[in-house]
């Protein structure tokens, strides 16, 4: 059925209770819903604020696991949203917290990381006092070999597909705690990406922190709307990409030609979520599964039991089809 995005609003709505009523008859699965993927195209995961090293972490590692097993198709590569190491740290977490806990036998394929809150915490007390964002700056550095890929604080990677560049993913540092002078790089950074000419029919904006929110305990991220809304609006931005809000989101905004997600179920304590009429919002751990071709880009948001919650199919010209 297809919709308009205003009508989106009320028919994610409408989907999400009655999902939530399905779920609680019987466990779904991870099956295909209403969107069976097509041959082509690429896969990609995405989950956010998961470094907890807890049993909720590795309740959703394992379904990650298990949902790239059933897929029987190739991953193009996990976003990791942010929040990627709680608590203390030392470098053994990587082994701990990353290559063993997303094992390369089913998710063998990179990790595009960016940095959170959290990934700014000190390190140590030696000077000069380095943070976790140092640390996963320096081991992708150093292990050009792992999955865990972070080149910088704020980046470009294109997906591909056989035919060329598919989706361009601009990895950004929502961090207020970035020097002024790094904000000002990464800003011309952006506008300069935004200007560069591109094939690929997708444009994504990622980082940590949701320029719009339904958590009841959070607000609208009033900082990066007045710094990326107006790019948001000029440029022809498909999907915006965040986590920090431990929720799963999918949001339409008045006034935004994108589609807002918001995965924060990786592995954390939830937060509430309150009622709006901007789209689905559900405080559950989880992940979404993202696939992408030349007409379509269809995400999925899946509970660590498997449970599919929600489904919304974007195409080229903007329209969005609830699941
Ligand atoms: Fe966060």
């Amino acid at each position: 059925m297809n919709i308009t995005r205003r009508d989106a609003i009320r028919k994610t709505i409408c989907f999400s209770s009655a999902v939530i009523a399905g779920n609680l008859l019987s466990r779904a699965g991870a099956q295909p819903g209403a969107f069976p993927a097509k041959p082509g195209g690429i896969h990609l995961l995405a989950f956010g604020d998961f470094g907890s090293a807890n049993k909720e972490q590795i309740d959703v590692a394992n379904q990650m696991s298990a949902f790239a097993k059933d897929l029987n198709a190739p991953l193009a590569g996990v976003l990791a949203l942010g929040d990627n190491f709680y608590g203390k740290f030392t470098m053994d977490r990587f082994r701990t917290g990353f290559e063993e806990m997303y094992p390369e036998k089913t998710l063998g394929c990179n990790f595009y990381a960016c940095l959170g809150n959290h990934d700014y915490e000190h390190v140590g007390k030696e000077k000069p006092q380095l943070t976790k964002a140092d640390w996963q700056l320096r081991y992708a550095a150093e292990n050009p070999k792992s999955r865990w890929k972070l080149p910088a604080k704020w980046y470009v990677q294109e997906f591909r597909d056989a035919t060329g560049p598919l989706v361009r993913m601009i990895v950004l540092d929502g961090n207020p705690i970035i020097t002024k002078e790094e904000q000002m790089a990464q800003k011309e950074f952006l506008e300069n990406e935004l200007e560069r000419k591109t094939t690929a029919p997708w444009t994504w904006l990622v980082n940590h922190f949701p320029l719009f929110t339904s958590s009841s305990k959070r607000r609208d991220n009033e900082k990066l709307i007045a710094e990326w809304g107006p790019l948001l609006k000029k440029h022809k931005i498909s999907h915006s990409i965040a986590g920090h809000d431990h929720t799963l989101q999918h949001l339409e905004v008045e006034g935004y030609e994108t589609s807002f997600i918001v995965s924060g179920g990786g592995g954390r304590a939830l937060h509430e979520v309150k009622e709006t009429d901007r789209g689905f919002a559900r405080a559950q751990l989880g992940f979404n599964h993202i696939h992408v071709d030349r007409k379509a880009v269809t995400t999925r948001f899946i509970d660590e039991k498997g449970n599919l919650l929600h489904t919304f199919r974007r195409d080229t010209e903007g329209k969005v089809t609830i699941g």
